[in-house]
């Protein structure tokens, strides 16, 4: 008989989990594996209809909220709308692959408030009420390009570097208060974001080259990771930012 922690340790029955970004890739495998565990799930994302057609998927407590988090007075809504959250997935992204040189000063801005400056403002939002009740998890999605350089990403990485050192800083603002902030940086997955890869064959199998594993990664690989890291068996995980890229970063 495997020991008490080891079977309640994924039994989220009765938390809330909030997923941003819930209509994409990651965002619905991340919903349906915190779902499994038994969490009543609010889904929050900016294409409205593709997150209830989504959601008419899946099984159980589901509610579903349309919201830009590119704009604070919508992330402010969406903070009202959904009352306590005891985990925040912060998910929502978008990516700009583009030359610098071609790159508007507007285009950077978007990218900065969506990536960044909306994650964080949501999470500073739900801890209000995390620090208040003494528990909660926060889980920023980040990138493994936080950790190296790649052509015409460079406003993208920024934010995703900026992700993972807002989530040390939060981490240690928030941890006695009982809310633990980690961040995980995948890899290359195949969802919406990346289909561009697929319109050039010979750049797809270029970076697979790359990956010491020999593959692109899953949502569903993360969705696991991030079950892991939202439980209790990471109690002690505090401020880290998870590389889950099949090697990646290492060279
Ligand atoms: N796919 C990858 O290779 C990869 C790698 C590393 C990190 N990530 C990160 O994972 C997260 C999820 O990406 P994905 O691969 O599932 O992409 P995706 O494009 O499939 O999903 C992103 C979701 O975010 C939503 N969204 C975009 N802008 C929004 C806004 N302003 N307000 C609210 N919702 C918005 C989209 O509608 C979409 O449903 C992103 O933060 C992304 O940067 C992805």
């Amino acid at each position: 008989m495997p020991p008490d922690w080891l079977q309640k340790n994924f039994d989220f029955t009765g938390r809330r989990v909030l997923v941003t970004g819930a209509a994409g890739g990651l965002g619905q495998a991340l919903a349906r594996a915190f779902a499994a565990t038994g969490a009543s799930m609010v889904l929050a994302d900016i294409d409205g209809d593709r997150l209830a057609a989504f959601a008419r998927e899946l099984d159980g407590d589901i509610a579903c909220h349309r919201f830009d988090q590119g704009d604070l007075a919508s992330i402010a809504a969406l903070a009202d709308a959904v009352g306590a959250i005891d985990v925040l997935l912060n998910n929502a992204g978008i990516i700009l692959v583009k030359p610098l040189l071609e790159t508007s000063p507007e285009e950077m801005r978007r990218v900065m408030d969506v990536n960044l400056v909306g994650p964080m403002a949501l999470a500073r939002h739900l801890a209000v009420g995390m620090t208040a009740r003494g528990r909660g998890v926060i889980i920023n999605i980040s990138s493994q390009l936080a950790f190296c350089g790649a052509e015409g990403r460079a406003v993208y990485a920024a934010a995703k570097a900026g992700l993972a050192q807002f989530t040390k800083s939060a981490a240690v603002e928030w941890g006695r208060s009982g809310v633990r902030v980690v961040a995980i940086a995948p890899g290359r997955l195949l969802t919406t974001m990346t289909t561009f890869l697929g319109k050039d064959e010979a750049a797809f199998e270029a970076g697979i080259a790359r990956v010491p594993v020999g593959r692109y990664g899953t949502p569903e690989e993360i969705a696991k990771l991030a079950v892991f890291l939202a439980s209790p068996a990471a109690d002690y995980v505090v401020g880290e930012t998870v590389i889950a890229d099949g090697g990646y970063v290492l060279g």
